[in-house]
């Protein structure tokens, strides 16, 4: 059977409150544990086997945490690095150790998942399971239907990397929508520069069924819905 935990920490797994929210609300008297009100933070449950509620409203928990953030440009996508803020800074301790699912460059902007299920990251990331990924790109100029006719046939990039079909969508003069199903290194720069149409400003948004929350603005995040995780995981 699953470990005991702390009532404090179930309550802070799901990600909606920190740890120290997560003490408040049991001293409040609003959590109960199957029906009975609850206060001890270090009370231990089997976190599959009993109903917690707050406000008398379920608490979902799950082994994994699964995060959404609109990442800001100036932040790597990395999990710790000695000179540059990444990522993992913008997030609180209580989150624990959670990864980033692929990368986008220091100057990209948008939709990153993050988190520490690492069967779910790799499936979102295996071109085998098709996960589509689109982007917004700015760029100089405007792109036309031998563009497209190019992303579609799937392009190789001057240094022979061969890349799989990929969506384009022109949004008028500056604007396109780019879709792709796997992730090299730079690759919408690079394949829009090889159309003579540099990238001027890139922006994700969206991965498989899951979109960005415009809600969020640059560095800000959110755990994912029950919703958007079931659309993951399909
Ligand atoms: N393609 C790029 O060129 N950069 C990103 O950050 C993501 C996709």
């Amino acid at each position: 059977m699953e470990k005991e935990l702390r009532l404090d920490k179930l309550l802070s797994d799901s990600g909606l409150w920190s740890r120290k929210e997560a003490k408040q609300l049991l001293k409040q008297g609003r959590v109960q544990v199957d029906g009975t009100v609850e206060r001890a933070p270090e009370r231990k449950v089997h976190p599959e086997t009993v109903q917690v509620t707050v406000d008398g409203q379920p608490v979902g928990w799950s082994e994994f945490h699964y995060i959404m953030m609109n990442k800001p440009a100036g932040v790597l996508t990395a999990t710790e690095d000695r000179r540059q803020k990444t990522v993992l800074d913008l997030l609180p301790p209580e989150y624990g150790k959670l990864f980033p699912v692929g990368r986008l460059d220091k100057d990209t902007e948008g939709l990153l998942l993050l988190t520490d299920d690492g069967a779910l990251a790799h499936r979102l990331l295996s071109p085998r399971y098709h996960v589509d990924k689109v982007y917004l790109a700015e760029i100089d100029g405007e792109t036309d239907e031998a563009d497209a006719e190019a992303f579609e046939a799937g392009m190789t990039l001057e240094d022979g990397t061969r890349c799989l079909p990929a969506g384009l969508k022109s949004l008028g003069r500056g604007r396109c929508l780019v879709t792709l199903r796997e992730g090299k290194f730079h690759q919408v720069k690079r394949m829009l520069a090889q159309r003579g149409k540099p990238v001027l400003h890139l922006k994700r948004l969206s991965m498989g069924e899951v979109r960005l929350d415009k809600a969020l603005k640059p560095g800000e995040f959110r755990p994912l819905t029950a919703l958007e995780l079931q659309n993951l995981k399909k």
